[in-house]
């Protein structure tokens, strides 16, 4: 059926809503109620997911799993990640438990800085402007102290203000670069208030500023926001071991063959952008089910990390392999802006568990978690790709998937699991394997 335009449709209740779309789908009725089938049984529950949005329909499950055993600074983590890749728990598993007794993931924090920006246009000599930075600095805080109480209380708050011209990429055209340290919340929130405070401070003090000419006392604030672009909000980790600790890896290659092969896989993501992107989408397979189940904004980190993949001008993979004499090690440094306290992190329930499963760390312990996670994935999927390829593995986690989009039911399943034990998983062969189990159990 064709759609129409709806007035009103953020006004109406939940079932009115899917009232209305109903007659989108050609089984309308069953539409509705398989929409319905996904509410919460508990309305408390329900609502609280309704509110997180607009507009909300139904619930969209994702399976939440744990990778078990990640030995991270000598403590033991059993992560939560939520993800729809079969294969991701499976990785992440297999590189926790490789390395588990080879030192486990070393990692620290470099750095926490968040950033946001006030763009302007404003005309006239941009000395003029630097003569006045110390005393708007000073308004700046003075103006923004309401808004940063609590986050100094706890060790934050506004670090540094600047003035940036950037005239001569865009004609009069300005910034104002405040930076900014959030503890253990993400903290958008926060810098866009402070940043549009400080947006209508320097509005008003140009405008006020008597003794300069009318052109000069006018200033367009062009638009106030935070930056996802956090390239001074750093975690580094790394896991390292003897060369000959390969040994078993795997049958076709002898230690050193998969210790330099490895090196040569990571090298080429320092100069093909095509191999880069899936290298590090390898590496967010394990840090986005780390942020997903733990309420944090998965669209920011990775933004803020494809565009750290590229701060040099060329989009590069984001781990490095270091071989000396006899030892390997592997390193993952990559920005991370998350947090443990705000935003759905307590709200979401399972988010508030996920972070309990992982003995409530605060923002930097969460940072070192979330990018070990990401380097495991990452180890498990280029191990996988230079020795057996990564579609043995991945399609014996897609059994399950491609058994359940032929409607296999219980018996069909575990028959199914024992025959591809040593067999090759595919679509066509899959289909194969039923339909000779329903001939055969039809005669
Ligand atoms: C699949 O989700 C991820 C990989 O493609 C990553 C890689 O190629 O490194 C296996």
């Amino acid at each position: 059926m064709k759609s129409r335009i709806v007035n009103g449709f953020s006004k109406l209740n939940k079932e009115e809503k899917l009232n209305k779309l109903v007659n989108l789908f050609d089984d309308s009725q069953e539409a509705k109620e398989e929409f319905k089938s996904f509410w919460h049984s508990d309305e408390k529950k329900q609502q609280l997911f309704d509110e997180f949005s607009e507009n909300t329909l139904s619930n969209f499950y994702l399976p939440y799993s744990v990778a078990p055993n990640f030995v991270i600074n000598h403590k033991i983590y059993h992560i939560p990640m939520v993800i729809e890749e079969s294969s991701v728990i499976a990785a992440a598993s297999k590189a926790a438990k490789f390395w588990s007794d080879k030192g486990g993931f070393r990692a620290s924090v470099i750095s926490t800085t968040k950033v946001g920006q006030v763009h302007f246009s404003w005309q006239g000599d941009i000395r003029k402007l630097q003569v006045e930075m110390p005393q708007l600095k000073e308004i700046f805080l003075k103006r923004t102290d309401s808004i940063t109480k609590n986050m100094r209380e706890r060790g934050g708050g506004i670090s540094d203000i600047e003035l940036i011209d950037k005239s001569l990429e865009m004609d009069n055209y300005y910034q104002i670069l405040v930076k900014f340290e959030t503890v253990d919340s993400m903290g958008a929130n926060f810098i866009n208030s402070c940043l549009e405070e400080i947006a209508a401070q320097l509005k008003f003090y140009i405008s006020d500023k008597q003794e300069w000419i009318e052109t000069e006392r006018k200033c367009t604030i062009i638009m106030s926001i935070l930056s996802n672009y956090t390239p001074e909000c750093i975690v580094e980790t790394h896991v390292e071991t003897k060369i000959k600790n390969f040994a078993n890896i795997d049958t076709s290659l002898s230690a050193n063959e998969f210790a330099y092969k490895f090196e040569k896989a990571v090298d080429i993501t320092k100069f093909d952008v095509y191999r880069a992107t899936t290298h590090n989408k390898g590496v967010f397979n394990g840090i986005d089910a780390v942020i997903l189940a733990t309420g944090n904004d998965f669209r920011a980190v990775e933004a803020c990390g494809h565009a750290y993949a590229a701060k040099n001008g060329g989009y590069k993979g984001l781990t490095d392999v270091t071989i000396k004499g006899d030892k390997f090690s592997y390193r993952l440094k990559i920005p991370l802006s998350i947090g443990t306290v705000g935003g759905l992190t307590t709200l979401h329930p399972l988010a508030k568990r996920s972070l309990e499963m992982l003995g409530n760390p605060n923002a930097e312990e969460l940072m070192l978690i979330a990018a070990s996670a990401g380097l495991a994935n990452n180890f498990s999927a280029v191990k996988s790709l230079i020795t057996m390829g990564i579609q043995v593995g991945h399609m014996k986690m897609h059994l399950w998937n491609i058994l359940n989009q032929f409607g296999a039911n219980d018996q069909e399943k575990q028959m199914a699991v024992e025959h591809y034990k040593d067999h090759k998983v595919s679509h066509n062969s899959v289909r194969q394997f039923l339909s000779s189990l329903r001939i055969r159990s039809a005669t």
